[in-house]
């Protein structure tokens, strides 16, 4: 089958794939046909695609192709570009544009809207909206830097202390955790808050500090990886929040989205104006109608209190060229899916719930297509799961602290023994049972105090120890006495998995810290 990618509308900076796509569809047996001047954008020069395999050619000859892929839907009069029979994939939100899928609908065409692919955690390399948001929510972060007429980090200078910005993300979703990573890379104090109790952990991992909405009713579970619309007591208590930090913070950068509905309004009027001139607001859903009052779709607008609110909508196009790459590996991993023979034929599989839920029209060869629109829902949760209610729940014994006279008569009882050993063994055993002894107590309250986590790498140190033990077992295995050598052994072998355990597992643990090349 031919592909076939199309020149995207103005104002659209990126493309459906790049040279190095392009490769790999080629690599499932397809041919690629690229509209002239398609990747001028992206940076992504004809003559690079020519040699990655594609043939260049009109825009007649990408719309004409068996397999269109977009970046954004077609409007009404390319649809008519499409031949019968042909498969066309791109964003298309079909939920915001039914007369877009009646023109879709009215043509014998397998319409795949790539948009629309369930969060369940097979889908995610096919998931453009969240390869989409996480670009868009570090692209946010940078025009807050560029528009922010301050460090983001603290720093002490010669010339003087700098406090280090504050920011506030709400909506901690792929955009929001985006950017928290963002902003704490570049040393800002980050807070965000969500109506998903479940991100709390994934904000700490990225820096930020969680900031819950605390209301007496059951937390908003997720049950299909978006959040449900809160209740009028969360928007109270979210508020009173956004209130107190529109104050404090200095950057704020609102990402809160709910699946078919304009997005909720979080930022009032009066918290923007309560916030210091030059602080600088990115209001990510300004597209879906915005989640601070005053914001603009596309535009930047400056308050009277000097505070700038961003409301760009093509965030991601803004890094066309990782964007495009990005984007055209997930619609490469969605043909991977729908070429299983990597024969360059699709094969649609509606029993699959994953092609099913992007599948808004499909072909019938009757001249029309038949409508699939909307897809039965797909029910995911990132939510811990809830513990079942009648299974008894096996609750860990809780450990009953001794009692000050047990320890009191504990510790007695430990004197006692090392008077005795020390007293009346023959030497030289008091004196090793003395050095013995202190390293045991010395070792317990030093490894004791350190926290779990870091007992392998800390312990890799424990290595020189192990080496020891080595050599002396070694030594010992050779006096031919039988139970000295199996401990001999048994000493080797143990020693032996803590030094190559502990290398092996530090060189992991640094292998993690050291950035790819
Ligand atoms: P997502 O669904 O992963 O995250 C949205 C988050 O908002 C969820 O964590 C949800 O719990 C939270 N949320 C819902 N109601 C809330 C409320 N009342 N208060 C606080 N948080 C609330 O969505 P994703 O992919 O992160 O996208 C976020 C937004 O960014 C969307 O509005 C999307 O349209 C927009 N976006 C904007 C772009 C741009 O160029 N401006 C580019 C890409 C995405």
């Amino acid at each position: 089958m031919l592909i076939g990618v199309t020149r995207e509308p103005t104002g659209e900076t990126r493309v459906a794939a790049t040279p190095a796509t392009v490769r790999q569809l080629i690599g499932l047996g397809y041919d690629v046909v690229i509209e002239r001047g398609a990747g001028a954008l992206s940076a992504f020069a004809d003559p690079a695609y020519a040699e990655a395999g594609a043939a260049l050619g009109s825009g007649e000859d990408a719309w004409g192709a068996d397999v269109v892929l977009r970046v954004n839907g077609p409007a009404p009069e390319d649809v008519q570009k499409l031949k019968d029979g042909a498969y066309l994939v791109s964003t298309l939100a079909p939920a915001l544009n039914p007369e877009l899928v009646e023109v879709l609908a009215a043509r014998d065409l397998t319409v795949l809207a790539i948009d629309t692919v369930p969060r369940i955690s097979r889908a995610q390399s096919l998931d453009v909206l969240s390869s989409m948001a996480n670009i868009a929510g570090y692209r946010a972060v940078v025009e807050a830097a560029h528009e922010f007429g301050r460090f983001f980090t603290g720093q002490v200078t010669a010339a003087g202390k700098v406090p280090p910005a504050k920011v506030l993300v709400a909506g901690a979703g792929v955009a929001g955790l985006a950017a928290i990573g963002a902003a704490s890379s570049l040393g800002a104090i980050v807070r965000a808050t969500d109506p998903r109790p479940e991100v709390a952990d994934q904000v700490k991992s990225l820096g930020g500090q969680f900031l819950p909405v605390v209301v007496d009713e059951q937390a908003q579970a997720s049950t299909d990886g978006y959040a449900k619309a809160t209740s009028d007591l969360y928007n109270e208590a979210a508020a009173k929040l956004y209130a107190d930090q529109a104050a404090d913070v200095d950057i704020v950068i609102t990402t809160a989205l709910i699946p078919g509905r304009p997005a909720p309004k979080l930022i009032t009027r009066a918290d923007v104006a309560a916030m210091k001139a030059g602080s600088v607001i990115v209001d990510m859903a300004a597209g879906m109608g915005g989640n601070v009052e005053g914001s603009v779709a596309g535009q930047k607008v400056v308050t009277e209190n000097g505070v700038s609110i961003l409301g760009y909508t093509d965030l991601a196009g803004r890094l066309p060229t990782q964007a495009s790459q990005l984007y055209g590996t997930n619609l490469v991993n969605l043909l991977k899916l729908l070429t299983p023979a990597k024969d360059g034929e699709v094969v649609l599989d509606l029993d699959d719930v994953v092609q099913r839920g992007i599948t808004v029209v499909r072909a019938t060869g009757t001249g029309k297509g038949e409508r699939l629109w909307p897809p039965p829902p797909v029910q995911v949760s990132a939510a811990p799961a809830a513990p079942a209610v009648s299974a008894p729940v096996s609750a860990k014994p809780k450990r009953v602290p001794l009692s000050a006279a047990a320890r009191f008569a504990l510790v007695l009882a430990g004197i006692a023994v090392f008077w005795l050993v020390v007293a009346l063994a023959p030497a030289p055993i008091p004196q090793d049972f003395t050095v013995l002894t202190l390293a045991i107590v010395i070792g317990f309250y030093v490894i004791g105090k350190v926290h779990h986590a870091l007992h392998t790498p800390l312990m890799s140190v424990t290595n020189a120890v192990s080496g020891v033990i080595v050599v002396g077992a070694l030594v010992q295995a050779g006096l031919g006495v039988h139970p000295i050598q199996v401990l001999a052994g048994i000493a080797i072998l143990l020693a032996s998995i803590n030094i190559f355990g502990g290398f092996a597992v530090t060189r992991r643990m640094l292998a993690m810290f050291s950035k790819g090349n």
